[in-house]
């Protein structure tokens, strides 16, 4: 069997127009503008309209991905989103993506693996495309995470916002970059260190529970920094050696955006210098799935990697889900 080698074409992302600073919610909750800002590096996130869907921001996002690649969406075959905020519980949140850009031919459905879902899609996207069973396929992180926030918590109201990013990939001619290695990982033991607990099978809301909050996000912060820094550490490494590179190889990583200080410990483990690392966590928070996909959109639109340039993408999520990928642009 012959494998393609597969290359990412185009990018793009959508933020909601509304901001939220840390100011702002100070006002909220019991918290200040200094603590969120040096416990999280965070100081202002994006709050999606209440008619504003997952499926909205990310048609917005795929637009743009497709219009860099030079794709139609008629030319469509595979649409993959990864979100844990999906439109509905049923049809998945790719369905209407589909049926929003007119993508008629595509195979369109949705992966849950929180954070890092954008690198799973990835990574299945890249074997569909190498094994000649697709051409091309756009894979979406979205997520309205403002829809699943406990606005009373501030543990953890103030680390998260709303988004979308995109990327296309296709099946790379001669020259090009491609998806080098990637790397995925799952360890379910801990599922109880990041969940939203109700809404589901095992603990249906219910006109009962209704005011408990059951339908937000809930964390043990302080354990899953420690499991995040040590996993994502680990993946980078893995796809950094698959791809027969060195620190000083690598002209761009782009960590998960969920907090600076779990960032600067993975760069410092890495030994790649901080100029080379991708933030973008203090304007949109951490929007889960979208987070790294637009992260990479406004890397890739802002220079800094160019064409033939190694990058490596890092991300950690609840599950526990982590994943890393390794691209020749
Ligand atoms: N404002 C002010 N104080 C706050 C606060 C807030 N928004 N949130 C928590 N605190 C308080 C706590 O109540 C605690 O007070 P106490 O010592 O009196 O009990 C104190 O700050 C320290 O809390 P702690 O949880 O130990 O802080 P931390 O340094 O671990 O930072 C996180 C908290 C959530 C920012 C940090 O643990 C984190 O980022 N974890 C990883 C989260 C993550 O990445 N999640 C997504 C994975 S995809």
């Amino acid at each position: 069997m012959i494998f393609h080698p597969v290359c990412i074409a185009g990018t793009g992302s959508y933020v909601p127009e509304r901001v939220l600073t840390n100011a702002e919610l100070a006002t909220r909750v019991d918290t200040s503008e200094e603590w969120i800002l040096t416990r999280t590096g965070i100081r202002e996130r994006r709050i999606a309209a209440a008619d504003e869907t997952t499926s909205h921001m990310a048609t917005h996002a795929a637009r743009r991905a497709l219009e860099q690649a030079g794709l139609t969406a008629a030319e469509l075959e595979l649409i993959i989103v990864a979100t844990i905020t999906p439109d509905t519980p049923t049809p998945a949140t790719a369905c209407y993506i589909q049926q929003n850009l007119g993508a008629t031919r595509a195979v369109a459905f949705d992966i849950s693996a929180a954070c890092s879902g954008f690198l799973y899609a990835m990574k299945i996207a890249k074997r569909l495309i190498a094994s000649g069973a697709f051409k091309n396929a756009i894979i979406i992180g979205a997520e309205k995470l403002s829809s699943v926030t406990n606005w009373d918590d501030r543990s953890t109201c103030v680390l998260f916002g709303d988004g979308a990013g995109a990327a296309v990939l296709r099946i790379a001619e001669p020259g090009e970059g491609s998806i080098i290695a990637t790397e995925m990982g799952t360890d379910g033991t801990l599922t109880h260190l990041l969940q939203i607990p109700g809404g589901g099978t095992a603990c249906p809301i219910t006109a009962a529970n209704v005011n408990e909050q059951l339908g937000t996000l809930r964390m043990l912060g302080k354990e899953v920094f420690k499991h995040a820094v040590n996993r994502m550490k680990e993946a980078a490494e893995k796809v950094i050696a698959r791809a027969g590179l060195k620190a000083e190889d690598i002209a761009c990583v782009i960590p998960h955006q969920a907090n600076l200080r779990i960032i600067d410990a993975i760069a410092d483990r890495l030994a790649v210098p901080n100029d080379r690392v991708f933030i973008n966590l203090d304007k949109y928070g951490n929007t889960s799935a979208a987070a790294i996909a637009i992260a990479l959109d406004e890397a890739n639109r802002n220079g800094a990697f160019k064409r033939g340039d190694n990058i490596v993408l890092v991300v950690f999520g609840a599950g526990l889900t982590w994943a890393a990928a390794a691209i020749r642009w």
